[in-house]
């Protein structure tokens, strides 16, 4: 394999489209953010990195609160519109026929239409240049019932989650693995 080598560049994929919840009641808005992670399993904490500029940012630092709600890929078209226009001057919940639902830990709203949701409550933010990372506990997660099978484990896989790679949006296909299967023995076959 041949490479060419490129200055520094935000270049992971893929990513989620997140569609990320803010803001309480009227005000309440929808900004997708592809700018996210999980950084520590216990306590759970996941960050977004939003640009001062946008409407968003202004909410989240007021309420120090946020929702995460994943993005299936019959939500493509609306996380695509939640990132191009502005709460400042759209309703996008309206635009895009989504509806606010409670939170259980937040004031503001989850979003009704994902199949799982993080509350997030802000503990820091961090200015890095182009945007400032909100760095947050995980203090809720909700998750459509539809999702969990008879033994109640969650099958996310059902979800048919939306990925962002370099411009470009896909729907997770098949899948190729589980956790630990590379060094799980195999059953002998008598
Ligand atoms: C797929 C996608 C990913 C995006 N990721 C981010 C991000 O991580 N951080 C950010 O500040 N803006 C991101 N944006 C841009 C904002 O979503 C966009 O500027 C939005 O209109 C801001 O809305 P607001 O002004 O209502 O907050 C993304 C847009 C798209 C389409």
């Amino acid at each position: 394999m041949s490479k060419v080598v490129w200055k520094g560049g935000a270049l992971i994929a893929p990513v989620p489209p997140a569609m990320v919840t803010c803001g309480e009641g009227e005000n309440a808005n929808i900004i997708t953010v592809a700018w996210t992670g999980i950084v520590n399993t216990q306590p759970p904490k996941t960050y977004i990195s939003v640009r001062p500029s946008r409407h968003s940012y202004e909410l989240i630092r007021q309420s120090g609160e946020f929702a995460i709600n994943l993005t299936p890929a019959s939500l493509v078209r609306q996380a695509d519109f939640c990132g191009i226009y502005t709460g400042r001057k759209v309703n996008k919940f309206e635009k895009c026929g989504l509806h606010k639902a409670d939170a259980s830990a937040l004031s503001c709203p989850i979003l009704q239409e994902s199949p799982l949701s993080l509350e997030c409550r802000v503990t820091d933010v961090i200015p890095l240049g182009s945007h400032h990372m909100f760095l947050a506990d995980i203090v809720a997660v909700d998750v459509d019932e539809a999702l969990l099978d008879d033994g109640g484990k969650l099958r996310l896989d059902r979800a048919g989650l939306a990925a962002f790679a370099h411009g470009e949006y896909f729907e997770l296909g098949k899948k190729i693995g589980t956790f630990g299967f590379s060094v799980k023995k195999k059953h002998k076959k008598r």
